[in-house]
């Protein structure tokens, strides 16, 4: 009988928190906000070649309609753009022949605050379709195909996980031997730490964008990074040095507070961005959930600023939901609009229709707070 009240008295108190939170949030993320950064980031972005380059427009988008926003702060003190220093690209030869390398029409939402995507709300049961009426958003008006076989729901809240010192040394002892490891086995690390060691790690501020285990992030401390910061929907604890974890939400008050806001040096993403707007782990259902995060790390990263970014890539476009989104010639330029593509570190694209297979980590820079380089 008392636990029954105690549990209610705990569950009201929880939802008059969250509520008030949410009032806190929408205050502040607010119009007011919007009006002092109010530029079309896709206009802008056009105007920084880099290495005297600007790719030609894309052919595969022409018209399509996309929503992904804007940044409603700048990521530079007063608003000002500064000098960036621009890798040279090494072109991708899939890449090449694909035209991943072009410049897309302008977003549809020039004054859509990105972060408002963290406002939309969760989904609570397994959605198995897309609702019609989002059909040609979630497709870009019917030119990316669905298959619908296979699915999953993540049905439970995670765990709240608790990130030790002993758990870290684990992966970063595997890091030191070379080894295949983290949570998908894999190098596909080690050619990033190596060559991006000196511009984009050691003495660097360090964001990763969603984990389930620290495997980058202890890559990245036993780089000399001088903080990671993880930003993951499920609870995390860590009682490692120099490591931080924050909830999306969490972080998004915090950006939106300028005294508290974080620049970061480098960002990290592997196999996250894919799933996001799918609710697969219930996550709102948002057929450009993918774009508006790539908008929220512009504004949490440096003028010229590393992001590494791994999604599928294969050289057709593919939607398997809920699973994730398999990104080709049509999503790709879409997705990259706003960074510099530097490299793809290991393997191309994948060309077999469906094979979600190759995820390398594609090395990126943001334009967004440079002027032209
Ligand atoms: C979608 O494509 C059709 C046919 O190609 C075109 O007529 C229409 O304008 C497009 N819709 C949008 C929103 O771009
Ligand atoms: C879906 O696309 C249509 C244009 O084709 C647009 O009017 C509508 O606002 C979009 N919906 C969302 C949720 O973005
Ligand atoms: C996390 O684990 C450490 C070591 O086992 C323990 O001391 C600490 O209390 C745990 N923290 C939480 C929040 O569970
Ligand atoms: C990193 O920072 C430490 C402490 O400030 C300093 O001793 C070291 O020289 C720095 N390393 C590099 C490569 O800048
Ligand atoms: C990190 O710092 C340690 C201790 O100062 C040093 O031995 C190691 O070489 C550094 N690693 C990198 C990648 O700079």
């Amino acid at each position: 009988m008392m636990k029954t009240i105690y549990i209610t008295i705990l569950a009201i108190i929880i939802i008059v928190t969250l509520a008030l939170l949410q009032c806190g949030m929408y205050e502040t993320l607010g119009d007011d906000k919007l009006k002092s950064f109010p530029i079309d980031l896709s206009v802008y972005t056009r105007q920084i070649p880099v290495h005297g380059l600007v790719d030609p427009a894309c052919s595969r988008t022409k018209n399509v309609y996309v929503c992904a926003g804007i940044c409603p702060w700048s990521n530079t003190p007063n608003n000002e753009r500064i000098a960036c220093f621009f890798l040279p690209r090494k072109p991708n030869p899939d890449f090449v022949a694909n035209n991943i390398y072009c410049t897309p029409d302008p977003d549809q939402c020039p004054s859509y605050n990105a972060w408002l995507k963290d406002d939309l709300p969760q989904t609570r049961q397994h959605i198995q379709r897309i609702p019609d009426n989002l059909m040609s958003n979630f497709t870009l008006n019917y030119s990316i195909p669905i298959d619908y076989s296979n699915q999953q729901f993540r049905t439970t809240d995670t765990w709240p996980a608790n990130w030790t010192i002993e758990s870290i040394e684990k992966y970063r002892k595997q890091v030191r031997a070379r080894e295949s490891y983290g949570s998908y086995n894999s190098k596909d690390i080690y050619p990033a730490l190596d060559n991006y060691a000196s511009l984009a790690i050691i003495n660097k501020t360090c964001a990763v964008i969603g984990t389930e285990n620290p495997w980058i992030e202890a890559a990245l401390l036993e780089y000399n990074a001088s903080s990671v910061t993880t930003i993951e929907y499920a609870t995390i604890y860590s009682s490692a040095p120099r490591l931080y974890t924050i909830t999306p939400m969490d972080f998004a008050r915090k950006q939106n507070n300028a005294k508290e806001r974080q620049l970061f040096d480098s960002v990290w993403s592997y196999s996250s961005i894919e799933h996001d707007g799918l609710g697969r782990y219930r996550d709102p259902l948002n057929p450009y959930g993918d774009f508006q995060t790539m908008i929220k790390i512009t504004c949490i990263l440096k003028p010229g600023g590393f992001l590494f970014l791994s999604v599928p890539l294969n050289t057709h476009d593919f939607i398997q939901f809920n699973l994730h989104r398999i990104y080709g010639p049509i999503r790709l330029p879409l997705l990259y609009r706003h960074f510099h593509v530097v490299e793809v570190l290991g393997s191309g694209m994948a060309n077999r229709h469906g094979d979600s297979g190759t995820q390398p980590f594609v090395v990126l820079q943001n334009k967004i707070g440079c002027n032209s380089a």
